[in-house]
């Protein structure tokens, strides 16, 4: 059996969801656009998902919009925004997500303004930096585009705080909290956010399938242009077996929350006190210790010539984990992330997520491969032996 420790990457699919989805694909094949009994029973199922989604944001059902996943409602949140809204300057940051980046380089080309914000070594943003930037807006229509929780490192931004500074200078706040949704609690009815991302299978639900909140203060015309679909908002038949899996797993992970949270809280804690025992100079990056994700731990290992290869290793070991992102990851490429936060390029960083499914058991057998892997070295003039 292996281990899988790398859920930011993505999380497998809970049973009660691929029930949900292979019920509904047994027993409905309808066009959801169909008005006969066919397509209103699958349209029917598509209208109780998105209910599910917005009761457990607070928000309304008219702000839901199901799309492919995170990346797009991350794209439609920023291009759409310069599109319809006037949008003329975003504030964002460096650590941010490459479906963020690169749509910020995208309506870069197009005259708006970009400003990224400074960052600390433990990937903080600078709340007063953000104050002052939108002081000096001159009026322009400014987005606001930070993420919730980093993917690699796991550094929280206070979603609360920022909402007030753009609430004070009239800007538009997005969040990409594709990490974060259905692992945090959200509401959009105390929290003034235009824009949300979220998916699927960051909780345990299907690929492929995830949705935009979109406030009704700030609403956008379709990314994605053809049929009705959507609400007017997204053309082309819906995902509809994505999006009852999406909406069981919503369901199942906001129920659950607190004591999924508890549990793996306990299980990084418990991850973390291992490392330091085991091994000399280990470093945990981002705030770890602090305004974190629960489910992140970033680990440097201090350079040595058996860590070079500790991902493969640890993967021939049975033990999934990531280097950096997964995202874009496979042959390992430099991560912009511990770049920005001036990560020393000599340790080699491994990034452990976790969910509910792993147990300490795994973390003793982690730390025990680690340990065969990375016997002590000895320096000896600049040399290990
Ligand atoms: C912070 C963040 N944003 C966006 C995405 C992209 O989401 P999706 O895979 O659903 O397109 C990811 C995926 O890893 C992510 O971690």
């Amino acid at each position: 059996m292996r281990i899988y420790l790398d859920n930011a990457a993505t999380t497998p699919l809970r049973p009660e969801v691929i029930e949900a989805m292979t019920r509904c694909m047994h027993e409905h094949f309808g066009n959801p656009s169909s008005i006969h009994a066919d397509g209103r029973t699958v349209r029917a199922a598509i209208e109780t998902a998105r209910k599910t989604v917005a009761k457990h944001l607070h928000a309304s059902i008219g702000e839901i919009f199901f799309t492919s996943g995170g990346t797009e409602s991350n794209n439609m949140a920023i291009k759409c925004a310069v599109r319809d809204l006037g949008v003329r300057r975003i504030i964002s940051s460096p650590l941010e997500h490459h479906c963020v980046l690169h749509s910020l380089d995208n309506v870069e080309q197009q005259g708006v303004k970009i400003d990224l914000l400074n960052v600390d070594g433990r990937g903080r943003i600078d709340y007063g930096q953000l104050e002052e930037m939108l002081q000096s807006g001159n009026g322009t229509k400014t987005l606001v585009s930070l993420m919730h929780a980093n993917n690699e490192i796991g550094t929280l931004n206070d979603m609360e705080r920022i909402s007030l500074i753009c609430e004070k200078y009239g800007a538009y706040y997005h969040s990409d909290t594709v990490q974060t949704m259905a692992h945090f609690p959200i509401d959009v009815s105390t929290i003034k956010i235009h824009f949300l991302s979220g998916g699927a299978h960051k909780f345990h639900g299907p690929k492929g399938c995830g949705f935009i909140y979109i406030n009704h203060g700030a609403m956008l015309k379709p990314y994605i242009d053809g049929g009705s679909q959507e609400r007017n908002m997204r053309g082309g038949t819906e995902n509809i077996y994505g999006i009852v899996g999406l909406a069981r797993a919503f369901e199942l992970a906001c129920e659950n929350m607190e004591q999924y949270r508890q549990y793996i809280e306990e299980l990084r804690s418990y991850f973390m006190a291992q490392l330091q025992e085991n091994f000399e100079d280990i470093q945990f990056n981002g705030d770890f210790d602090g305004n974190y994700l629960y489910t992140v731990l970033s680990v440097s290992f201090p350079p040595s010539s058996k860590s070079e290869l500790l991902l493969l290793q640890l993967d021939i070991a049975g033990i999934s984990a990531s280097g950096g992102s997964a995202c874009s990851s496979g042959a390992e490429a430099g991560s912009h992330v511990l770049q920005a936060i001036g990560a020393d390029p000599g340790r080699k960083t491994i990034r452990f997520s976790f969910s509910y499914n792993n147990t300490k058991a795994e973390i003793d057998l982690v730390i025990n491969k680690l340990r065969e892997i990375l016997p002590l070295e000895l320096e000896v003039g600049g040399k290990f032996i």
